[in-house]
């Protein structure tokens, strides 16, 4: 569930932690006579959830009189929302942060904030080792930010990583500065209980919580009514998704929401991520056979394909369980992509051990993977139980594999698609040629096509696909 760049199916993407933060933009306010406003800047790393995230830390500040800015030089508060979930991303951050340094050594008075994983797993920790630092803030203490800001500009710094069993954010409008207009991300829950061994997250986001339904179903139809097309409800595990309405008592679930959210309007695609394979019920799988813009695309990762380590991972299931499930989804939803994220090299894996991934990605048929080698994260189940006993080129060989297999799958899935006719969402113009659009299918699969006259972002168009890469469709638009 990584914030990406969809084009790119079945091949590894250097996603979160190795490319630049994204940056949120409005020019606003920025052109001309100096305005005595003050600005923030903000950089996000990691899953989708932590860009929802930023948008709500949009959302909160500008409700102070803060204004975003892309351009970190004329901004007051530089702030980086941060991913903890494989070192890499901790050391993007730092590198960061040397830039900031500079940045704040040209503009004293020029304030630093740490959001996020990264500043829940370090804590105070982080104002010892980062003399820059000002504010440290979790990713439930978002609403102090005001305070602690205010507080900074007087010279105190400021640590606020309280984990809370209830903050949903659920009245906070997003700001939605980020976005195509098209498609945006709405929080469902926070938090996660399972404890998958090699997982940060628990740890950095705190206990699972639904957020209300409500306030779900009122977000998606704002967003609609403002001309987007497409939601993705985001959680970390969103089939375990369950809102019990205080009032009648009735309890809401994952497929009851997704019911919702379709019913808002025909015309708004809605999408999901991540879901366990342990929780997605048949009754999911059946409102989305029954919706039509409930989108056929699944995110069920695997992250190995042998039951020990599974086992070991604490996943919960094994592979005869995911089998079956994969099984389920294509007997329920013929035409349902299905995609994944794979660790190479859990501890004490062996070579036999890492061909069952190999398998699995061929069996299960996934349109893409996000994939990764394992890295221990301090303080999780998996780094005080077992040795990290892989030697990095192993790793590094075996992720080799797992990608070449899962680029030769996207290949073939993708070839199956020539010929086809999708209905695609224009999301805008394509990035190789101002000649064309780019938009997804149902599947999530990135579409190519000649533009034509009287079509924008926002509209639905057919286009008949007669060309495909491992990470493309490419095609033409026809006639409705
Ligand atoms: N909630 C989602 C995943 C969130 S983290 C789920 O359960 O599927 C996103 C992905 O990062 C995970 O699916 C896993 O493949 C990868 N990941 C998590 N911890 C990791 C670690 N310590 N080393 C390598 N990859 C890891
Ligand atoms: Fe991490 Fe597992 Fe929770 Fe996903 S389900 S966030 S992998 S602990
Ligand atoms: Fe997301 Fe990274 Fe935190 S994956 S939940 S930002 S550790």
């Amino acid at each position: 569930m990584y914030n990406d760049n969809p084009t790119l199916s079945g091949i590894k993407k250097e996603i979160d932690e190795s490319k630049q933060g994204e940056v949120f933009f409005q020019e606003a306010g920025l052109q001309g006579t100096v305005s005595d406003q003050k600005h923030f800047y903000i950089e996000s790393y990691g899953c989708q959830m932590n860009f929802s995230d930023s948008e709500i830390v949009a959302s909160i500040l500008s409700e102070v009189g803060f204004q975003p800015t892309r351009n970190m030089e004329v901004a007051d508060l530089i702030m980086i929302n941060t991913c903890s979930i494989r070192e890499k991303a901790e050391d993007t951050v730092r590198k960061r942060l040397r830039v900031f340094d500079k940045m704040k050594q040209q503009r004293p008075g020029t304030l630093v904030g740490v959001l996020g994983c990264m500043a829940e797993r370090l804590k105070s920790k982080f104002l010892e080792q980062e003399k820059l630092v000002d504010l440290v803030v979790g990713p439930d203490a978002y609403r102090d930010l005001p305070n602690l800001v205010s507080n900074a500009e007087d010279g105190d710094k400021g640590v606020n990583v309280f984990l809370s069993r209830e903050e949903t954010y659920a009245d906070i409008s997003p700001l939605r500065l980020g976005s195509n207009g098209v498609s945006a991300f709405i929080s469902i829950m926070r938090g996660c209980d399972n404890m998958c061994s090699f997982c940060v997250v628990p740890y950095t986001r705190g206990r699972e919580r639904s957020r209300n339904a409500f306030s779900i179903v009122a977000e998606a139809t704002d967003l609609y009514q403002k001309g987007y097309r497409e939601v993705t409800l985001l959680g970390q595990n969103v089939d375990s998704f369950k809102w019990e309405n205080p009032e009648t008592q009735e309890v809401v679930s994952f497929a009851d929401l997704l019911a919702q959210v379709a019913d808002v309007h025909p015309n708004l695609r809605v999408r999901f991520s991540t879901s366990h394979p342990k929780d997605i019920t048949d009754e999911v799988l059946y409102t989305m056979a029954r919706y039509e813009n409930i989108c056929n695309y699944i995110h069920l990762p695997v992250q190995s394909g042998n039951s020990r380590i599974l086992d070991l991972m604490n996943r919960t299931y094994d592979r005869e369980w995911y089998i079956n499930k994969i099984n389920r989804i294509y007997e329920i939803i013929p035409d349902c992509a299905i995609s994944s994220d794979i660790i190479a090299g859990f501890c004490t894996e062996t070579e036999e051990e890492h061909k069952d991934t190999l398998s699995m990605i061929e069996f299960a048929g996934y349109s893409m993977s996000y994939m990764f080698f394992y890295s221990e994260r301090p303080g999780t189940l998996a780094a005080r139980k077992y040795e990290d006993d892989i030697p990095l080129e192993i790793k590094k060989k075996r992720l080799q594999e797992i990608i070449q297999t899962q680029t030769k799958v996207s290949q073939a899935h993708n070839q199956r698609d020539i010929g086809k006719t999708f209905k695609v969402l224009i999301e805008g113009t394509s990035k190789k040629s101002d000649q064309d659009f780019k938009g997804r299918n149902s599947q999530n699969k990135m579409v190519v096509f000649p533009k034509a006259a009287d079509y924008r972002a926002g509209d639905y168009v057919n286009v008949t696909i007669h060309k495909a890469t491992s990470a493309t469709l490419i095609g033409e638009m026809i006639a409705e």
